[in-house]
């Protein structure tokens, strides 16, 4: 298992290209499935999320190729409705967005559950009762969902979402699209990767209006076509890299970065002291002077992303005062705090609560990655840590990062990868 091996103590200077939204890749794949033409998409991040969920579209039958500028062309012309296996579906929890357009493509599908993972038990009844109101049987057997449309394909019907889950309202969205008569989904998920999922499917011919509210209505087609769509940047990645240059007190130019992507991150940055502000190309982001602790709440969008939530928490253990950090989106999402100690941090946690109480300096120690962003708030805080740390299992980095040692050692920081 490959590691990176940082040394702590340099300054995040110059720019950095951040790539298309993994978030938005996962579901447009999937909606792959939901037409017999061609679906292009450019600006596909090159993580091993995407990967894995190309390798489930293949299971279907789906034809993927990549091709240059990160152009990915899906075929779906000869799909069949084959069984999505838990071998698969358990490596990443996204998988769950191949059930709606299997089921409203073939008018049954059969999905693995996905199960826990390392934040928590993250469940799917919202995508299922979608579904039922759109008119689908759903059943769970044998660790599998097993859906088929009552009547001859899915109608319309008013989905009514007791949270806004980002998950669930793409499910249902792409089951509506091709449902009879009109939906309507309320309390829908305002994330961007949701307005972008929309717009993909309207190149494709789907009538979709209020996407980016919580009101999205939907009036079904009979058939999908060719389109071609160019996927939103990754505000994660983006605010990652914002917080790298912070951390060190850099100043850094993140190009392709949208400001009103990130939602509330601008302002809880700006109040712990770091410059930010829109360019022609991206964001700048620059951090002279001390930093200050402040108390974040994880939100759905645009409150402040539980994606970020680990990489702040690691921003705080060196500012001045304590910051309260409550996490409202997962049950248990501090996988990362422990690992953080080990370089110095002074954080306790009560609940879904951390008090994170800054220190002078974070030293170098071994630390083991355990989740997506919980391996790169290390990284970060590698960044600034005296001496050498090194990060244990980065592949929980690749799923979601592309080239982030390369990107940092680009601008300015010491890291190495060693394999094996
Ligand atoms: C997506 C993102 C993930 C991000 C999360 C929250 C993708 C591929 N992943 O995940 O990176 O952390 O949004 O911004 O886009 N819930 C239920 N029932 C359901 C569905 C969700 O109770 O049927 C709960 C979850 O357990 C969680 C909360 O809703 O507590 C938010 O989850 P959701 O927005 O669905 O996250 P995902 O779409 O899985």
């Amino acid at each position: 298992m490959d590691r990176l091996v940082i040394r702590g103590g340099r300054r995040i200077e110059g720019s950095v290209q951040i790539c298309g939204a993994k978030n938005a890749a996962l579901p447009q794949i999937a909606a792959a499935l939901l037409s017999t033409k061609r679906l292009e998409l450019a600006n596909v991040p090159e993580v091993t999320d995407v990967d894995t969920m190309l390798a489930l579209m293949r299971e279907f039958g789906v034809v993927a190729t990549r091709g240059p500028g990160r152009m990915l062309v899906l075929d779906a012309g000869a799909a069949r409705n084959a069984q999505a296996p838990y071998d698969m579906v358990r490596r990443m929890r996204a998988s769950i967005l191949v059930l709606a357009p299997l089921l409203a493509r073939f008018g049954s599908a059969r999905v693995s559950l996905p199960g826990g993972c390392a934040i928590g038990a993250r469940p799917i009844d919202l995508h299922l009762k979608a579904l039922d109101v759109l008119g689908a049987d759903v059943d769970i057997e044998s660790g599998y969902i097993h859906a088929r449309c009552k009547d001859d394909g899915l109608r319309g019907g008013r989905i009514a979402l007791t949270l806004p889950s980002t998950g669930a309202t793409e499910t249902a969205l792409m089951a509506a699209v091709l449902a009879r008569g009109e939906s309507e989904i309320l309390n829908a998920a305002r994330d961007p990767e949701v307005c972008d999922l929309a717009l993909c499917l309207a190149a494709m011919g789907a009538r979709i209006e209020g996407a980016g509210t919580h009101r999205i209505l939907v009036q079904g087609v009979d058939a999908l076509h060719h389109a071609r769509h160019e996927l939103i940047t990754d505000r994660i990645e983006a605010g990652t890299y914002a917080i790298a240059a912070a951390i060190t007190g850099g100043h850094l130019e993140i190009l392709g970065a949208h400001l009103e992507h990130l939602g509330s991150v601008g302002a809880v940055l700006e109040s712990a002291g770091v410059q930010i502000w829109p360019t022609d190309r991206g964001l700048m982001v620059v951090r002279s002077g001390p930093l200050q602790a402040i108390d974040v709440v994880t939100e759905p969008y645009p409150g402040f992303p539980t994606d970020l939530q680990a990489q702040f928490m690691a921003l705080m253990t060196i500012a001045s005062g304590a910051s309260v950090i409550r996490e409202t989106v997962y049950e248990s999402r501090f996988m990362h705090v422990p690992e953080l100690g080990r370089l110095g941090a002074n954080i306790s946690l009560q609940g879904s609560t951390a008090l994170v109480r800054g220190v002078e300096r974070l030293h170098g120690a071994e630390v083991m990655a355990t989740d997506l962003r919980a391996s790169v708030c290390l990284v970060l805080a590698a960044l600034v840590a005296e001496g050498e740390t090194t990060v244990h299992r980065i592949y929980h980095l690749d799923r979601g990062y592309e080239s982030l040692d390369c990107k940092l050692v680009q601008c300015g920081a010491d890291i190495q990868r060693v394999a094996g």
